[in-house]
């Protein structure tokens, strides 16, 4: 436990230590599941679900009752508890269940704790205070808290310094419903051919550390859920990026649309967005058809 938080007595932490530790129970739980394989179910054409999802989210559940027992819990596989406390924890016990599924070992488990004013209506959003993500394969955590900076395994984190979308390396994911209503290929188009590279890793909540820790300039989604990226915002805030709708707009808890980056190149990333949506500047590339032609005429 020590190796993966800031030597003690550097950060007045107030409840990621706690949180820290289920994280890592939680992890080393995925990562049996993962080493002994399981089956996978369907929750809709292809979205996944394992075992291992809710036996760790029946774990989180309970481990942060015992910690927290004050504290709400909304949980990806279904949990709803103490909804009207004054704290709430947003949690993705296994994020990346299409890469566990298959193999793929890149995936982590994502809490993110809200702060909620006792005058705060329903269906009104609080303040995100606490984060905590961990991949158990690469045994990476990441930590923070509001106004206390983020970390990664102890040390500190800040996005990256880039100016520039074209010196940028990129991430973005797909949604797994209504995947024909989404116009995302476009972007992951036009994103490839103005930057280094476009990145689907396929963890959204570890997207957004990557972004926090300087390894992506920045991140982008259609369709998240609070469980994805409660805990990626507050990183990727405390460690200087910045994150925001795709029209500019700051972004809120249930942002579905996320748009996150080193705040550096944000403008441009707005920019290319709202070109891109008026329909203006998308580059001409062969359709299959056109390609396999010139093909056939050595044209390639
Ligand atoms: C998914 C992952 C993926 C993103 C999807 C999410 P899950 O979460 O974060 O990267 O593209 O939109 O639903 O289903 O693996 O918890
Ligand atoms: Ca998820
Ligand atoms: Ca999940």
């Amino acid at each position: 436990m020590t190796e993966f938080l800031p030597e003690s007595g550097l950060v007045a932490w107030q409840w990621v230590p706690n949180a820290a530790r289920i994280a890592l129970e939680a992890g080393r739980q995925l990562r049996g599941f993962f080493e002994h394989g399981v089956a996978t179910e369907y929750k809709g054409e292809v979205d996944l679900v394992t075992v291992a999802d809710r036996t760790v989210e029946t774990y989180l559940r309970q481990a942060l009752a015992e910690h927290f027992p004050d504290h709400g819990i909304f949980g990806e596989e279904g949990t709803r508890d103490r909804m009207d406390s004054g704290y709430r924890w947003y949690v993705d016990p296994l994020d990346g269940t299409t890469n566990f599924a298959h193999g793929f070992p890149h995936f982590c488990v994502s809490m993110g704790l809200e702060r909620r004013d006792a005058a705060l209506a329903a269906d009104a959003e609080g303040e995100l205070v606490a984060a905590v993500i961990y991949d158990p394969m690469r045994q990476e955590l990441f930590v923070g808290e509001k106004g206390k900076g983020a970390w990664r395994n102890g040390r500190p984190m800040a996005v990256s310094r880039t100016q520039h979308l074209a010196e940028s390396l990129v991430a973005t994911g797909f949604p797994s419903r209504k995947r024909h209503a989404n116009p995302n290929i476009h972007f992951y188009q036009e994103f490839t051919l103005r930057s280094h590279g476009v990145r689907r890793a396929g963890s959204a909540a570890l997207d957004l550390a990557y972004v926090a820790c300087g390894r992506l300039e920045a991140f982008w989604e259609f369709q998240l859920n609070p469980w994805d990226t409660a805990a990626g915002f507050l990183l990727v805030e405390e460690a200087g990026g910045l994150i925001t709708g795709f029209d500019g707009s700051p972004r809120k808890l249930d942002s579905r649309e996320v748009l996150a980056s080193n705040g550096r190149i944000h403008a441009e990333l707005l920019e290319t967005f709202d070109r891109l949506f008026a329909g203006r500047d998308l580059d001409p590339i062969p359709t299959p058809a056109e390609y396999a032609r010139s093909r056939q005429a050595g044209g390639v």
